[in-house]
């Protein structure tokens, strides 16, 4: 536990990188350059909602192992091992924007401790890593890639408990002082050259977003022929070669991270003189399934959504966190509204309107005043305990679409709800 880190970030991989290696029992300090940020961060408030995040936070900041900063200067400069944890957002081509890293690599290039270890964990293009290697412009540290893999809504579990742990590195004893910061946990650990931990990175995410492509495409499948998504998907997730895990049929799939890898592989790909067709396939079907939807809630409207008032349960792209970034429930919301309807929407974590078409209420039955057909997207459990007595009560129309299957629709129907969800009978 001697090496000194510094994080360079404090969203949601930096900040629980920050206080989880803080945990371990090291001295880190996390830094920003959002000055607010920081200043929250200091008074041991979360700017995001993250389980367990808060309290690793609180604890750390009061034993001294967490410090924030802002500005990256300021936190590598006694540094041992710098994480590299900014954002690398799609760019209007689908490749990734790699701008905040080497804005980074270019700052701490200078005042890196001669022998330190400058560790990447952003999702970069493949071949990224020789790109920061030029921007630190320092023959006398190395870099490292290190992807990451946790989910937003339960990061502070993953980074503790990983599946493994991918470390990229030219030089066998690099690797292996980055592997030994990883020892406390109880990890299988690949090391592997830095090509091919960036591409690991991308391949994890598109193979994922490729089962939720499949599944969502053979929900409408079973609707077409009578089946039950849920029974069809616990019928094969018993093949061990398949499995039960990430096989919910939804809304499509969404978050900070899923459109932009598969958009920045393709790109790869195709700049590697391969057409990713798969890939392309997989993006077109989760842009049908968001059309799949507005289509049934228009069904369910009676064949038009001009002048409809719609309630929508759930903003955030999944339950268990406070981002909408490229949420299935914003991507649905944006059609609606493009096509005349008014929509109110809830969730219990999303507490500011992320559009200027979309009124916040307080609560589950205050939203569901007067709609003409209430639309569940992000499958909180709060919404599975809904009063539906209730909701009969307040609602214009007797009208569910549940994109996340959480409602009970046999007690929706017998109290005389049309109900429609996805993949179902
Ligand atoms: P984020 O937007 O939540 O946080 C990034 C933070 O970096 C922000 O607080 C921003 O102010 C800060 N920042 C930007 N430029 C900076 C600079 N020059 N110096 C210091 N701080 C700076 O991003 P995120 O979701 O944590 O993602 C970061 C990277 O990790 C991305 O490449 C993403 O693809 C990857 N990733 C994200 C997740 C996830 O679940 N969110 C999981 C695995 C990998
Ligand atoms: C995803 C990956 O799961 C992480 O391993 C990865 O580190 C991360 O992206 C990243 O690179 O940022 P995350 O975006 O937090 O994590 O969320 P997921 O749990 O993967 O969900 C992504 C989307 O798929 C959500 O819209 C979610 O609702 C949807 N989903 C997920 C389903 O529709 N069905 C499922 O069974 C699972």
């Amino acid at each position: 536990m001697d090496e000194r880190i510094a994080v360079i970030g404090a969203g949601y991989v930096g900040l629980t990188t920050a206080a989880c290696l803080a945990e371990l029992g090291y001295l880190v300090t996390c830094a920003d350059v959002d000055a607010v940020r920081v200043g929250e961060l200091r008074s041991g408030r979360l700017p995001i909602h993250e389980d367990g995040l808060g309290e690793l936070v609180q604890t750390h900041l009061a034993d001294g192992r967490l410090e924030f900063e802002v500005g990256a200067v300021h936190a590598v400069v006694d540094a041992d091992v710098v994480f590299i944890c900014v954002p690398t957002p799609e760019l209007p081509d689908g490749s990734a924007d790699m701008s905040f890293v080497h804005s980074v690599a270019t700052e701490i290039g200078p005042r890196l401790k001669s022998g330190a270890i400058v560790i990447n964990k952003s999702t970069v293009p493949v071949g990224s890593l020789r790109q920061v290697e030029r921007s630190l412009a320092r023959s006398d540290v190395a870099v490292v890639s290190n992807p990451e893999f946790l989910r937003e809504g339960s990061a502070v579990a993953d980074f503790l408990q990983p599946d493994r742990i991918v470390i990229g590195a030219d030089d066998p004893e690099i690797a292996a002082r980055v592997a030994a910061l990883y020892r406390p946990l109880a990890a299988p650990i690949l090391l592997t050259d830095p090509v091919s931990a960036e591409t690991i990175k991308y391949a994890a995410n598109s193979f994922l977003a490729t089962k939720l492509s499949f599944v969502n495409a053979l929900a409408a499948v079973c609707e077409a022929v009578g089946a039950d998504v849920d029974e069809v998907m616990l019928g094969i997730g018993y093949d061990s070669r398949i499995g039960h895990e990430f096989l919910r049929p939804g809304p499509g799939w969404g978050g900070s991270c899923f459109p932009k890898d598969t958009g920045a592989l393709i790109r790869i790909a195709e700049a590697a003189g391969y057409d990713f067709s798969l890939l392309r396939g997989v993006v077109d079907v989760n842009r049908e399934q968001f059309e799949r939807v507005v289509d049934k809630i228009t069904r369910a409207l009676g064949g038009s959504l001009d002048g409809a008032r719609i309630a929508a349960l759930g903003l955030a792209f999944k339950a268990g966190t406070d981002d909408v970034r490229h949420s299935p429930a914003l991507e649905v919301i944006d059609r609606l509204v493009a096509r005349g309807a008014t929509v109110r929407a809830y969730d219990p974590v999303v507490t500011v309107s992320p559009s200027a078409d979309v009124v916040l209420a307080d609560d589950l039955y205050a939203a569901c005043v007067d709609a003409d057909v209430v639309v569940v997207l992000t499958e909180w459990d709060e919404f599975r305990l809904v009063d539906l007595d209730r909701l009969a009560g307040v609602v214009a129309r007797r009208a569910v679409v549940d994109t996340r299957n959480v409602f009970d629709r046999a007690a929706l129907q017998r109290l005389d709800f049309t109900f429609d969800g996805v993949g179902r009978r």
